[in-house]
């Protein structure tokens, strides 16, 4: 059977779910969005990227284009289709169909897609074994990255430029040295058995995967310290880690040209990550 997405109301062929060329998120980048990671069939922190998803509608002005409780029926639904065991869900809404004016356009409904992916589990293992490698790169992002809206131009370019050097993620460094985040991810170090991520504001996303290992951590009485870090923290740390719906809790072995400890997966990975496994939410 073929793979199946959702689009405004209809569920079809996923090669041939298109929006219109005069949608405004293919033209101002007017639109939100989540990603929803699945386990074994299970939603993971639904609530919360719900809850996070209809903030960033307000922060935008956007209304939701159909009731709280469709969201899940129709994620369950795409999760059924596909026969998605482990993946994710991306969705994304905007601010619709209308010739291009930078005002809002009166009446229209906003244009809602929603998309599931499969994921070998396995794969992921294979990346927690080994840990990814982070090229840092300047943060050119605009200044309510706190939304998570489709503009993100600078992200991938950040991504790219990690890429092209056969890294795995760029890590973001605002005006005065300090990592904000990851391109598409959470950035933590940890130093003497000390957790340290970026406090939130308005220069990084409110990661949910970031909320549910601290709730594991604070349960495990693990400490966390959410402040700042520089290159020189980086470099000093014992261990390093990404998080995001997709990686879960993910081990840097490597930021540009140093390793972080020995240049292997450090020994609180697996802590982390089992308290990450215990502390999410399944629906
Ligand atoms: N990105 N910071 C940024 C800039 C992100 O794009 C993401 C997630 C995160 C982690 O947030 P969460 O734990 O809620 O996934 C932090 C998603 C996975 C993406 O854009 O694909």
């Amino acid at each position: 059977m073929s793979r199946v997405s959702y689009i405004n109301g209809k569920y079809c062929d996923h090669v041939d779910a298109s929006v219109h060329i005069e949608d405004r998120g293919y033209q101002f980048a007017d639109g939100v969005y989540e990603v929803f990671g699945i386990l074994n069939k299970k939603i993971v922190d639904y609530e919360s990227h719900l809850n996070r998803l209809f903030v960033s509608l307000k922060q935008v002005k956007m209304q939701s284009p159909i009731n709280k409780k469709a969201y899940l029926f129709h994620i369950k639904r795409l999760i059924s289709i596909n026969l998605i065991n482990d993946g994710l869900i991306y969705l994304q809404i905007t601010r619709g169909v209308a010739e291009r004016d930078f005002k809002f356009p009166v009446d229209i409904k906003p244009s809602l897609v929603i998309i599931a992916k499969s994921f070998q589990k396995n794969q992921y293992e294979a990346n927690f074994s080994k840990g990814i490698k982070i090229k840092t790169t300047k943060d050119l992002r605009w200044k309510r990255v706190d939304i998570k809206t489709i503009n993100l131009l600078a992200p991938v370019l950040a991504k790219q430029h990690a890429f092209e050097q056969n890294f795995d993620e760029a890590w973001l460094i605002d005006d005065e040295g300090f990592v904000t985040e990851g391109s598409s991810s959470t950035a933590w170090i940890l130093k003497k058995n000390v957790l340290y991520t970026t406090p939130l504001s308005n220069s990084i996303l409110n990661g949910i995967t970031r909320q549910s290992l601290i709730n594991g951590l604070k349960k495990n009485k693990l400490k966390l310290i959410e402040k700042k870090f520089n290159i020189k923290d980086i470099k000093n740390s014992d261990e390093a880690f990404i998080t995001s719906a997709t990686q879960y809790v993910m081990p840097v072995i490597q930021v540009n040209n140093f390793k972080i400890g020995n240049g292997r997966k450090g020994k609180y990975a697996e802590t982390f990550k089992k308290v990450y496994m215990e502390a999410i939410k399944l629906s």
